[in-house]
C-alpha cells in the first residue's frame, strides 16, 4: 500500500498518505499553504472524506516564519533584499515510485512573491508502517538566501494526556529512558557534538497519546530524525489544541547560505503510529529499519571477538593469533583487531598519536595484515579491523604533511581532544573526503579478505572553523562535514557493498538511523557492564533492532564499573543483542571457555529469532521491580526466546511473575532453557504450554541458580527458547 492520491489540478484535494496500518491526511489547495489534517490509524476512504465534518481543524503542515509569527516555525529565511518573511502556497503535487516499491509524494510550495520554493516529501513502503518526510528548499532567484531554520518536518499532536518518551545519557551510560507528561512550555532535545550525536540525547522520541506510556497498548507515535549530525527536536505546548513537534538539523551556528539555483535537502524524519503502545512503535521501526534502512538488515550477523578490552593498545602478532584461535575454538566466526595496529614514524601505542597514518606497524605485526588474514583463514574465521578515518593527531605524519586538513578556526590554535592531540579532519573538504575513501579503499584493495570494519569516531567538533570553506560559508561547517561524510560513505558502499561496517563513536555516539544505510550495526556503549547494559540496551531497543546492537561479553571485574558479575549473566545479557566478545580469552578458565562454547552454540540456534524477530519488552528495569525481561518472537510465531535478568541481590525479593507477549494464543510451545548452568533442570524444562497461558501467566523464574555452593553468586538470569509444537 502506498500513497492513495486524489489530486486533480487546481482545486482543493485531499492527499491520503497511507501505509498498511496508518494514514496521514493532508489537504493541498493551489495558492494556499499545505494543510495537515490527520495522522493515526489507517482510515477507510469514507472516513477520510468525513474528517472535516468530524471537526478536524487543518493546520499548516510546514509552518514558516514571517506573517503569522507568534508560533514556532519549521522554516525561516532571509531573502537577498533583507526581507525575513515566507509566504508559501501549494504549486503542484507529484508522485513517483522507486525501484524497490517505495512511493514518494511531493507537494511543491512556492513563495507568493520571491523565487523560492519548498518541496515537502512523504515516502512510504508497501510493507512498512513508517512514513518518511523531509523538506527541500530551492533558491530559484539570483541572490543568496540565508536559511535560518530548516526543519525536516512538523507534526501536530492533539492535546490530551500526552506523555513523551525520550532518551538521555552520556559516554558509557547511553540510551537511558525518560518518560514524562508534556506540559506547557517548550521541550527541546538536541545535539551539538558536531561529529557524533547519540551520547547525551537521542534524535528519537515517542508520544503516548493515552496517558502513561504502556508497552502493549495505547495509541503511540514514534519519530526518528535520521541524521548523523547536530539535531534539534522541539515540542511546543502553547495556547493551541496541539503539541507542536518540529524535528530537523540543529540550526545553531549553522545558518545556511543557499546560493542561486541551489537545493537544500533536509534529512528524513521517520514517523510511525501504533495502537499497540511503545512496543508496537518499536516493532514498526525495527521492521522498517531491517527491511529498508539498515545495511544488510536481512542477513544474520557473525559472532565475533573484538580485541579492545582484551589487549587495548598491546597489539602483536602472537597475541592476535592466540585470540583468533580462542574465538574460533569457542565457536565464534570473526575476529576484529581494534586500535593500536598502525603508525610507522609514530607507532600507535596510546591514544595520543598516529590517527591518519593507516600503515601497519610491522614491529608489532611483522607479517602485516596479510599474515593476520591468513591466520584467521587457518582458524576458519573471518578477519576485521578498526579505523578512525575522520580524525588525526598532531603527532602524525598526516598532520605534518597536511595541517590544512584539520578543522580549526583562523588565527587560533585548535583545542585538542582525546590523548591531548586529537583533531577532527575537515570532511567538508573534497580532498579529505578522498583521503578517507582511500583509507578504506587501500585496506580493501590490499586485503580483500577483510570482512568487517569497525569505524570509530572519538572527538567532537570543538573548533568552529573550516580551512576549506570560504569566509562567508563558515557557518556551513557542521552540515558540510556530514555531507562530506555521507558522500564518502556512499562511495565506499558503492565499491564495497558487502563488507560489514560497525558505527562506533566513543561507544554509542552513532546510534542513529541517519548512518544506518552505510552501517550494519553500532557499538551500544563503551560500558560493557552487563547490569548497566540491561538499562542502556532497553532504552536503545525502543528504536533499534537487536541485529544492530553490538553487545559483547566482557571481563569480570568489569573494566568500566569494576563490578564482579557472573559469566552466565554477562553472557545472557550479550545474547539479547548481536552477540560478541570483548575479553582476553587466555584469562578465561577452561570451564569458562566451555560454558561460553555452549552459549555460543545456543545463540546460533536463536540467532534468527533475536536478529529478525519481533521484540516484546515485558518488565522494564526502570520500573524498579528487581528484574527485567523481554522476548523476541519470530514473525511466523513458531519460535520465541525469552530473557529474564535479576537486577538486585536482595534475599527474598518478591519478584513479579512476568507474562509473555507476542505468541500465538492457540499454539502450544515447548520450553527449553539455554545457557543453562543449574545442576537440575527448571520444572518446566521440556514441558509445553499454550501461548494463551504463557501470555496470561508467564513462568515462575527461580530467584537464584541451583549450582554447587562455591559457584553461588549474586546474579541470576534465564534464557528460554520456546518452540511451537
Ligand atoms: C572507542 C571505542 O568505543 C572503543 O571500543 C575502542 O575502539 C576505542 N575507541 C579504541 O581507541
Amino acid at each position: 500500500m502506498g500513497v492513495a492520491l486524489a489530486w486533480h489540478g487546481a482545486t482543493a484535494e485531499t492527499l491520503h498518505v497511507a501505509t498498511p496500518a496508518t494514514s496521514m491526511v493532508l489537504e493541498a489547495t493551489e495558492g494556499r499553504p499545505l494543510k495537515f489534517v490527520y495522522y493515526g490509524d489507517r482510515l477507510a476512504d469514507a472516513d477520510v472524506a468525513m474528517l472535516e465534518a468530524s471537526g478536524a481543524k487543518p493546520v499548516d503542515a510546514y509552518p514558516v516564519y514571517g506573517l503569522t509569527s507568534h508560533r514556532e516555525t519549521a522554516m525561516s529565511v532571509t531573502h537577498p533584499d533583507g526581507n525575513m518573511t515566507l509566504d508559501l502556497a501549494v504549486a503542484g503535487v507529484k508522485e513517483s515510485e522507486d525501484p524497490d516499491g517505495a512511493r514518494v509524494l511531493t507537494v511543491s510550495m512556492a513563495d507568493k512573491y520571491y523565487p523560492f520554493g519548498v518541496d515537502i516529501n512523504y515516502r512510504t513502503y508497501p510493507d512498512a508502517d513508517v512514513i518518511e518526510t523531509w523538506a527541500e528548499a530551492v533558491n530559484n532567484g539570483k541572490g543568496t538566501v540565508i536559511l535560518r531554520e530548516f526543519a525536516s518536518g512538523f507534526l501536530p499532536i492533539r492535546r490530551d494526556d500526552v506523555y513523551l518518551t525520550s532518551f538521555y545519557g552520556t559516554w558509557a551510560n547511553e540510551g537511558r529512558v525518560s518518560e514524562r507528561p508534556l506540559q506547557h512550555g517548550m521541550t527541546v532535545i538536541k545535539n551539538k557534538d558536531g561529529a557524533r550525536n547519540s551520547h547525551t540525547a537521542h534524535a528519537e522520541v515517542m508520544f503516548s497519546l493515552d496517558g502513561r506510556p504502556q508497552e502493549h497498548s495505547g495509541r503511540t507515535i514514534g519519530a526518528a530524525l535520521c541524521y548523523s549530525g547536530n539535531y534539534r527536536l522541539r515540542i511546543d505546548t502553547g495556547d493551541s489544541d496541539v503539541h507542536e513537534f518540529y524535528a530537523g538539523i540543529n540550526e545553531d551556528n549553522s545558518a545556511y547560505r543557499l546560493a542561486r539555483g541551489e537545493r537544500f535537502v533536509t534529512p528524513p524524519l521517520a514517523l510511525t503510529y501504533s495502537d499497540e503502545g511503545k512496543g508496537g512503535v518499536s516493532r514498526n521501526f525495527h521492521r522498517w529499519g531491517r527491511d529498508h534502512r539498515l545495511a544488510h538488515g536481512k542477513d544474520l550477523r557473525k559472532i565475533l571477538l573484538n580485541s579492545w578490552e582484551g589487549v587495548y593498545f598491546d597489539i602483536n602478532e602472537e597475541g592476535m593469533a592466540q585470540m583468533m584461535h580462542d574465538i574460533a575454538d569457542m565457536g565464534g566466526e570473526l575476529f576484529v583487531m581494534d586500535d593500536g595496529w598502525f603508525g610507522v614514524k609514530y607507532p600507535r601505542n596510546n591514544d595520543s598519536t598516529s590517527l591518519g597514518d593507516w600503515t601497519v606497524d610491522t614491529t608489532k605485526l611483522p607479517s602485516g595484515i596479510a599474515g593476520l588474514c591468513a591466520t584467521a583463514k587457518k582458524n576458519g574465521i573471518r578477519f576485521g579491523i578498526w579505523i578512525e578515518p575522520e580524525m588525526t593527531n598532531t603527532l602524525s605524519e598526516l598532520y605534518e604533511a597536511h595541517p590544512e586538513y584539520v578543522i580549526k578556526p583562523s588565527h587560533r590554535d585548535a583545542v585538542q581532544g582525546r590523548g591531548g592531540t586529537q583533531l577532527v579532519l575537515d570532511m567538508a573538504n573534497p580532498k579529505v573526503q578522498d583521503l578517507v575513501f582511500h583509507v578504506v579503499d587501500t585496506l580493501m584493495t590490499n586485503y580483500p579478505e577483510i570482512d568487517y570494519i569497525k569505524w570509530d569516531s572519538n572527538a567532537p567538533i570543538m573548533n568552529h572553523g573550516s580551512q576549506y570553506l570560504s569566509a562567508d560559508n563558515q557557518s556551513h561547517l557542521v552540515i558540510d562535514f556530514h555531507r562530506g561524510l555521507a558522500k564518502t560513505l556512499d562511495r565506499i558502499r558503492a565499491k564495497y557493498p558487502d563488507v560489514t561496517i560497525q558505527a562506533c563513536a566513543s561507544g554509542g555516539g552513532r546510534a542513529n538511523w541517519g548512518v544506518m544505510p552505510w552501517f550494519d550495526e553500532f557499538w551500544v556503549s563503551d560500558n560493557t557492564d552487563a547490569v548497566q547494559r540491561v538499562y542502556m540496551q532497553w532504552g536503545t531497543s525502543h528504536f533499534f533492532p537487536a541485529i544492530a546492537m553490538a553487545s559483547h561479553i566482557s571481563a569480570s571485574p568489569n573494566h568500566q564499573t569494576h563490578r564482579i558479575i557472573s559469566l552466565k549473566y554477562r553472557t545472557d545479557v550479550a545474547m539479547s543483542g548481536r552477540l560478541g566478545m570483548e575479553i582476553q580469552p587466555k584469562d578465561m578458565t577452561a570451564e569458562e571457555k566451555d560454558q561460553t562454547r555452549r552459549a555460543i552454540a545456543d545463540y546460533k540456534k536463536i540467532r534468527p529469532v533475536v536478529q529478525q524477530g519481533d521484540l516484546y519488552r515485558l518488565l522494564s528495569p526502570y520500573d524498579g521491580k528487581g528484574a527485567a525481561s523481554l522476548m523476541y518472537v519470530s514473525p511466523d510465531k513458531n519460535e520465541a526466546v525469552y530473557y529474564w535478568w535479576r537486577l538486585n541481590n536482595d534475599i527474598n525479593p518478591q519478584l513479579p511473575r512476568v507474562p509473555m507477549a507476542g505468541l500465538d494464543p492457540d499454539a502450544t510451545y515447548t520450553v527449553h532453557e539455554l545457557n543453562r548452568i543449574d545442576n537440575e533442570p527448571l520444572p518446566f524444562e521440556g514441558k509445553s504450554f499454550t501461548g494463551r497461558y504463557l501470555m496470561a501467566n508467564g513462568l515462575e523464574m527461580p530467584e537464584t541458580h541451583k549450582v554447587d555452593y562455591h559457584k553461588l553468586n549474586d546474579y541470576s538470569s534465564r534464557v528460554l527458547q520456546l518452540i511451537k509444537k
